[in-house]
């Protein structure tokens, strides 16, 4: 095992490729972006692989959910379909990148995916709670119909034999089988909270959910006791100790994609967070509080073959990977970081012997990409779908002595963003692995706030341990911000974040643009609830001898107000309580696990409100207003 992991650190490291940016007036569109700072290796393995010595069977493209897929005719590659989360447009392209055809489907569709023989594309419309089926012609797109599903669909997975449509929902964190032909629900199954990608294994007996904060990925019999679910903890234990003496804690966080290879080995990337580095008495300042990056990049290779289940971790480069693709004609792995637009190629990625094989940066001078999906073409050629840019870049690779190259051609922008100006260049900056922004660029804004959410974890911030909040609808009207109400308006906030995330600094362009992007990012969506308990709960929220509306008051639930609480901080701001469904644990320390749990016992934070006369009827009425905020 040493010798393998051995053997893997030596690929080549093409990164501190140094190019810091000015940070005078330039604007972030502006910027020439590379690949820098954190040193990740390309590719390597932290553990035994669980692979074998065959490469695993192949799997259609459509059985994983994707914002991409490729249209080929044998081995022509004819263009892709690929959905525009911002513009929420289904479009088709050539085999250039150009537009042949667009569908609106709606602002934040999330994912699609495409039968090649029924010539059909599944698309889920996340704001408009349906899956849009589409007729995928040479020239056009045209509706063909629409499934209702639960609230906010995201992941979308077609079985290998085209008969089950599987769709994970946010809101009402639910998976449901829908029959592809009539629509018709075949079963439903709850899920943990934020699931994302959904993926069937080739075999089709298996399917496999990812989660943005759970730290787990999910796997379901669809075969024998359909439905049956195991959660797999993914294994974010930091490696290198130092002698055991820093117990850090790692989380796995960020899991947008699942992916599998055959039937038994299922792919997740995902982020290690370390919140709490060290001891107390190394206090860097840093995010975390020690020295080593809080936060890097892995795939993990979960093997299922064996009764126990086996799991295999690499460290990547790709800076938050929300994109892989698996050509399992030549089992090679292809994997996209948002954050820094590197595509990394894994040969022999379903055996024993993965190790990388090539990487392209998917930047061009002018545009950062922000690859959010992967296809693979009939000629091999891989098909990026650039969410910074709507457009789909090409990647050809040819072999070059002993070494395989790729080439970039990038196609146009294809529809026009729904954002403005500022707030695109906000939305590139919150996903970027930048050096203005963070130290080495190891952190994005997104790496803590995906979606503009939290990952749930408390971090230690100087002296104190801090619960990353919600920022998405969280954020307008709920000055003063931070949780000990230290800066007065957003932009003060975001200067100060970017300083205690180590980077250079952004000029007031640049917080102009992060806080008008923040403060566009939509609430999280509650659940479909029954009316009757969320009514009682809100007006026990709003009588006099519960009072909670006494601080929590307004659109946003909250005086604007800090207040001296029996806690670790002298003085808290009262949090806006919008999107609370999406940002447990509660408290500025996280030490209310959930909204009963800090109902009933206060967690850590005492006198904020008389709860204690509550009967446990009223503490689920509170709780069920208090999820729909
Ligand atoms: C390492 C995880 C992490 C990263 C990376 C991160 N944040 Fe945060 N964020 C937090 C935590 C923890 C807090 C609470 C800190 C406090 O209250 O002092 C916070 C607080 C905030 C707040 C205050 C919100 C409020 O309602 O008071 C804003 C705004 C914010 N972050 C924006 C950003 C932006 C923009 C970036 C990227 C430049 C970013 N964050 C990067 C974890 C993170
Ligand atoms: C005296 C003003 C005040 C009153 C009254 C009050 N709150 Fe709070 N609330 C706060 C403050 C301040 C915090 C932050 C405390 C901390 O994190 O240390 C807070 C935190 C919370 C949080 C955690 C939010 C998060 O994102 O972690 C919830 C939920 C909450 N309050 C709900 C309620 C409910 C329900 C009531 C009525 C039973 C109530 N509050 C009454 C001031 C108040």
């Amino acid at each position: 095992m040493t010798t393998r992991a051995r053997r893997f650190q030596f690929v080549a490291v093409p990164l501190t490729l140094g190019f810091i940016a000015a940070a005078s007036g330039t604007g972030w569109a502006r910027m020439v972006m590379r690949p820098r700072g954190f040193a990740a290796p390309l590719f390597a393995l932290e553990d035994t692989p669980v692979g074998g010595l065959a490469a695993a069977a192949e799997t259609p493209a459509y059985a994983s959910s994707n914002a991409i897929a490729a249209i080929s005719d044998g081995q022509l590659q004819l263009g892709a379909i690929a959905i525009d989360e911002d513009s929420g447009a289904l479009v088709r392209t050539n085999r250039t990148g150009k537009l042949v055809a667009s569908l609106p489907i709606g602002v934040g569709a999330a994912q699609l995916v495409y039968d090649p023989q029924a010539k059909l594309a599944y698309v889920t419309d996340r704001r408009g709670d349906r899956v849009i089926v589409v007729e995928v012609s040479a020239n056009g797109l045209k509706q063909k119909a629409a499934f209702a599903t639960d609230l906010e669909p995201f992941g979308i997975a077609l079985a290998p034999d085209r008969q089950t449509l599987l769709v994970t929902t946010i809101a009402d964190r639910s998976l449901t089988a829908f029959n592809p032909i009539t629509g018709q629900v075949k079963w439903k199954r709850a899920l943990a909270a934020e699931p994302r990608g959904v993926a069937i294994s080739a075999d089709g007996k298996r399917a496999a959910v990812a989660y943005l904060e759970t730290g787990t990925v999910d796997f379901l019999a669809l075969a024998g006791e359909v439905g049956q679910l195991r959660h797999v903890a993914l294994d974010a234990s930091p490696r290198n100790r130092n002698g055991g003496e820093n117990a850090a804690r790692g989380y796995a966080r960020n899991s947008f994609a699942v992916q599998f290879m055959g039937d038994e080995i299922a792919l997740v990337p995902f982020q290690r967070s370390v919140p709490v580095q060290g001891r107390i008495s190394e206090n860097t300042g840093s995010y975390g509080g020690g020295f080593a990056p809080p936060i890097t990049q892995h795939l993990a290779f979960v093997g299922l073959g064996s009764d126990r289940v086996n799991q295999a971790v690499a460290q990547v480069n790709n800076h938050q990977v929300r994109a892989m693709a698996w050509d399992g004609k030549t089992d090679t792995l292809y994997v996209a970081g948002l954050g820094n637009d590197t595509l990394v190629a894994i040969r022999n990625a379903s055996q024993d012997g993965a190790s990388a094989l090539t990487s392209v940066v998917l930047n061009n001078a002018a545009n950062r990409c922000g690859p959010t999906g992967l296809a693979i073409g009939g000629d091999g050629s891989v098909a990026v779908w650039c969410s910074f840019t709507r457009s789909v870049a090409n990647v050809f690779f040819t072999e070059r002595s002993s070494s395989v190259v790729g080439s970039v051609t990038h196609g146009p922008s294809l529809v026009a963003s729904s954002m403005n100006e500022v707030q695109h260049q906000g939305f590139v900056a919150f996903h970027a692995s930048d050096v203005r922004t963070s130290s080495a660029g190891a952190l994005a804004c997104s790496s803590c706030h995906p979606e503009g959410r939290a990952d749930g974890l408390t971090w230690r911030i100087e002296k104190n341990e801090l619960q990353t909040p919600v920022l998405a609808g969280r954020v307008v009207g709920t000055h003063p911000y931070k949780w000990d109400g230290g800066d007065k308006d957003l932009q003060t906030s975001l200067t100060s974040t970017v300083r205690r995330l180590g980077g250079v600094g952004i000029d007031n362009k640049g917080a102009t643009a992060l806080a008008a992007y923040v403060e566009s990012l939509p609430r999280p969506r509650a659940a479909a609830r029954g009316t009757d308990q969320v009514a009682r709960g809100k007006a026990l929220f709003e009588s006099a001898a519960v009072g909670c509306n006494s601080c929590h008051d307004g659109a946003a639930y909250t005086d604007n107000e800090t207040h001296a609480l029996e806690g670790t901080l002298t003085t808290v701001d009262t949090p806006s309580l919008i999107g609370l469904a999406a940002s447990a644990p509660y408290y500025h320390d996280g030490s209310a696990a959930t909204l009963p749990a800090m109902l009933r016992n206060h967690g850590a934070v005492y006198g904020m409100a008389e709860t204690d006369k509550l009967t446990p009827t009223q503490i689920a009425d509170l709780t069920a207003f208090l999820e729909t905020l």
